[in-house]
């Protein structure tokens, strides 16, 4: 998608977006041309419309100034618009541009817009987002059609609204390079699949690449990982990228689940469960969204992306239930579950990550059905160890309070921590009993033992990555989420 910008309607064809908050049948903005008040006086002589959220009023019209098709989108009152009504507005006018079958259109933006640009071009572009890959040829490019390629913003703040579009941009790319990696089958978007796409990036933006590939981490002792792999015929990987811009600063090392399918392992899922279960690569693949846009964002911060992938299979090879290993740091865990697959691959990474003296440690995961079952796929829980009012938690929460990327905080009880200790080994992967119960303060009961003495958060986007009741912005499938609140965190931190 294309944004430009211009100082007025002048020379626009097709289709207008014309944003109304209630207040403009008394004061009608600036922005809007003669005709276009022309417009609002009707409105409010004939009570015919006063835009209510998401009241949307079309008209075609005949006119040297302005474009044939109007159409007026209520915004509601202006006190109540926020950075998630932008995007959502954003959303609907890219709807709205689908349903006239409008490759291109125009908006006018009025002073309230003009406050959330960003956000409305984010809307804009995630809602354009496609989930075709797969197609070919006529398939294809009826799916290309449908596409929005030109925005144009009409603004009397024209370099300020193209900066902020751009990055929307960026922002949003990233978050749909995420749902691409996300929604795409397990036998296309492999370890290696996420090994080009790191190459590329760091080819591209000279983030540092380091690759640890099967005969690495069996040198370097990552148990945890290779443990998970070992079933699968296609072998276990970790990927590490490094982004230093901020100078001689303790890093940022962020972690990402990257299970390219999980069936559960001799703990099969029933056929209901492992459905989407190549969706189990979210968290990898935000970290792949993340990283494509640091560069360009220009954050000046070292951050550090672990990104550990395996797949969870079924094989002569595979582990079993009750098979002890012993992971990167040293400990053993005796392997109740091979379906708690996720924490033990996360648990070598942070053990890695913990190598770089990291001023914080965060790392994201679809890892637990008790997140999905408690929060749903509007809040993803987030679990850690500072979780003082300014602490690191808080910070991720009100970032994703901004992006509405929404999370709550979970407990971790001592009582969390005494269930993951096993009889025979340091640590079980899955308590017995009662494994379903607290479910997600487990699974970060269990990743706590990896983290050294740094400060860490957990967030568990099980029921968050993927959604079949998708909010404005998104499509059925793949969501990104994490994305645009890490970026935000970022930004700020
Ligand atoms: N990948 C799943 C978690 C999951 C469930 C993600 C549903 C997305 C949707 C994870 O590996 C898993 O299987 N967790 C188990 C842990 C249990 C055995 C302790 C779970 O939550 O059932
Ligand atoms: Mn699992
Ligand atoms: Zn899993």
């Amino acid at each position: 998608m294309q944004i430009k910008t211009q100082k007025n309607t002048k020379k626009l064809s097709g289709l207008l977006i014309v944003p109304f908050f209630k207040e403009y049948l008394n004061e009608t903005p600036e922005d809007y041309t003669e005709e276009l008040k022309t417009f609002v006086k009707k409105f409010k002589k004939e009570k015919e419309y006063d835009g209510d959220t998401s009241e949307n009023l079309s008209f075609t019209v005949d006119s040297k100034d302005l474009p044939e098709r109007l159409v007026f989108m209520g915004c509601g009152k202006r006190d109540k618009f926020s950075a998630t009504s932008a995007r959502n507005l954003g959303a609907e006018i890219c709807s709205v541009a689908k349903d006239n079958k409008s490759t291109k259109l125009a908006i006018i933006m009025t002073p309230e817009l003009n406050l959330y640009v960003q956000e409305l071009v984010e809307g804009l572009d995630l809602k354009n987002y496609q989930i075709s890959k797969y197609k070919t040829g006529e398939n294809l490019k009826k799916e290309e059609k449908k596409e929005l390629k030109e925005v144009v913003l009409v603004t009397n703040k024209e370099a300020k609204a193209k900066e902020s579009a751009l990055k929307a941009l960026v922002i949003a790319q990233a978050t749909n390079v995420a749902k691409d990696l996300v929604n795409g089958p397990a036998n296309i978007v492999d370890a290696d699949y996420f090994e080009r796409i790191s190459k590329r990036l760091s080819s591209d933006y000279g983030y540092k690449l380091t690759v640890l590939n099967k005969p690495k981490l069996e040198k370097l002792g990552w148990g945890g990982l290779l443990a998970i792999a070992q079933g699968a015929t296609k072998p276990a990987k970790c990927i590490i990228l490094e982004h230093n811009a901020g100078g001689s600063s303790k890093p940022i090392v962020l972690i990402g689940k990257g299970i390219i399918f999980d069936t559960g392992g001799y703990n099969l899922k029933p056929t209901k469960h492992i459905e989407d279960m190549h969706s189990d690569k979210a968290g990898a693949s935000v970290i792949i969204g993340i990283f494509s846009a640091l560069k360009e964002l220009k954050i000046k911060k070292n951050v550090v992306g672990i990104i550990p992938l395996a797949e969870n299979m079924i094989d002569g090879k595979a582990l079993r239930p009750n098979d002890v290993i012993t992971m990167l740091n040293g400990k053993t865990v005796e392997i109740t579950n091979t379906d708690a697959e996720g924490r033990v691959i996360l648990a070598d990474a942070l053990t890695q990550g913990c190598k770089y003296d990291p001023e914080y440690m965060i790392d994201i995961a679809t890892l637990t059905g008790s997140a999905m079952v408690a929060l749903g796929d509007r809040y993803s829980g987030i679990l850690g160890n500072d979780t003082e009012p300014n602490g690191l938690s808080k910070k991720i929460v009100q970032a994703g309070e901004y992006t509405d990327e929404l999370m709550w905080e979970l407990p971790l009880h001592e009582d969390h921590r005494e269930k993951m200790k096993s009889k025979v080994a340091d640590l079980v992967n899955c308590d017995e009993g009662t494994s379903y119960l607290a479910g997600a303060s487990k699974g970060a009961a269990f990743l706590e033992n990896f983290i050294g003495k740094n400060k860490w958060a957990h967030i568990d986007i099980a029921g968050t990555a993927f959604t079949s009741d998708p909010k404005k912005y998104e499509q059925k499938g793949a969501t990104g989420v994490g994305v645009r609140a890490l970026i935000r965190f970022l930004e700020n931190v």
